[in-house]
């Protein structure tokens, strides 16, 4: 089985620590390894081979120096010149996968997940690895707890040897369709994690999606080698349509599968998934990381890069504060941080 790391996303919810030049995959923020160097780790103890890791052009020396720090040897680096979401990146990652005639199972890992319990991930790994092989597309399915409008969601079908199959995949459903999906009890959230062999997600996006497959074939037979990276042809790439594996082919797949996982899996997509899945909050339900003095607050996130943060009589909030920026937010808003970046970009 081989690893795909996904680590080209903009993680522009964690502003302002999660920057262009330095997204969330590549900061400590959960442990004193990097998301990225946690992945990876993650991977110790079970039967893998060197990683494949795909990231932006802009990052490459950021990915080589943080697998170098883990000693951890790879199977490439390939570089995209811009992002055009998962579907692609994981279609230059097959087609990497597939020279010289190899077809190994891929395990699709993002570069921003904390999970706690390592020995049911592996678990549940073994028991993708035998779908996998079987031709299904495996997904890995996590008992939801709200009704979350930023996951894909998973109806299980017929009970399979090491899982089940998969009825129905929707991607992102609205809030409505989401609190049906989870009061029904019959769905899973996606983890947004995958296992399947290279040939079958190359065969199944060339039904779909057959531009996205044509385009990356051609960007990737025209990379050039630049020391360790393996950087795809930038002109042909920037033809690529933009669309996330889950929308491109788990939608649209009848060869989905999934596997259930149980392992305190979470996605540290915002401030407030890193303030719910930490430890070490205090006895009013504050994490503080950094220096500050609190007075009056509750439930709150606060995090300082330099200076001394001071709240007072403030419960649910997030602060934090980095050598340029301050962010100050409720913590049920946090969503919305992506639509400063955004502004931060058309408007600075
Ligand atoms: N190389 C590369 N290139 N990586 C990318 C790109 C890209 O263009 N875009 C995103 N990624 C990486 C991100 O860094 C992350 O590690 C992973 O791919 C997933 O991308 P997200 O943008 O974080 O996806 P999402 O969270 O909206 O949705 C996915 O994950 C959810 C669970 O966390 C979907 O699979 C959902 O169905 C799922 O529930
Ligand atoms: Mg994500």
């Amino acid at each position: 089985m081989k690893p795909v790391i996904l680590a080209g996303g903009s993680g522009s919810r964690l502003w302002p620590k999660s920057r262009a030049a330095l997204p969330k995959q590549f900061l400590s923020l959960t442990s004193e390894q990097t998301m990225l160097q946690e992945t990876l780790a993650r991977l110790e103890g079970t039967d893998t081979e060197h990683p494949i890791v795909i990231c932006n052009d802009a990052h490459r020396f950021l990915v080589a120096e943080q697998l170098r720090q883990l000693n951890v040897e790879h199977g490439g680096i390939l570089l995209e010149p811009v992002g055009r979401n998962t579907a692609p990146a994981i279609a230059l990652a097959a087609l990497q996968a597939t020279r010289n005639g190899n077809d190994p199972v891929l395990l699709i890992l993002a570069a921003d997940h904390l999970i706690k319990k390592l020995p049911e991930f592996h678990a549940a790994i073994a028991k993708a690895e035998m779908l996998a092989q079987a031709g299904k597309l495996v997904t890995f399915g996590i008992v939801p707890d709200q009704p979350h409008t930023g996951y894909g969601y998973i109806q299980s079908g017929d009970q399979l040897d090491y899982g089940f199959t998969v009825k129905e995949f929707v991607e992102k459903p609205d809030l409505k369709t989401a609190q049906d999906y989870v009061s029904s009890g019959k769905y899973y959230w996606n983890s947004g994690m995958f296992m399947f062999k290279a040939s079958r997600y190359l065969e199944e996006l060339k039904k779909f999606n057959p531009e996205i497959l044509d385009v990356c074939q051609q960007a990737i037979d025209s990379e050039c080698k630049d020391l360790d990276f393996i950087r795809v042809d930038a002109e042909i790439f920037a033809r690529c349509p933009d669309d996330s594996i889950d929308y491109a082919v788990m939608e649209k797949t009848q060869l989905a599968a999934v596997v259930p996982l149980d392992a305190d899996w979470s996605d540290v997509g915002s401030w407030s998934s890193l303030w719910e899945t930490a430890e070490n909050k205090d006895e009013n339900g504050n994490v503080v990381v950094g220096d500050a003095i609190l007075e009056g607050v509750n439930n709150s996130y606060i995090n300082s890069e330099q200076r001394l943060i001071s709240v007072i009589g403030l419960d649910d909030v997030v602060v934090v504060e980095t050598k340029d920026a301050v962010m100050v937010a409720h913590k049920d808003k946090v969503q919305d941080i992506k639509n400063v970046v955004t502004k931060l970009k058309t408007e600075k």
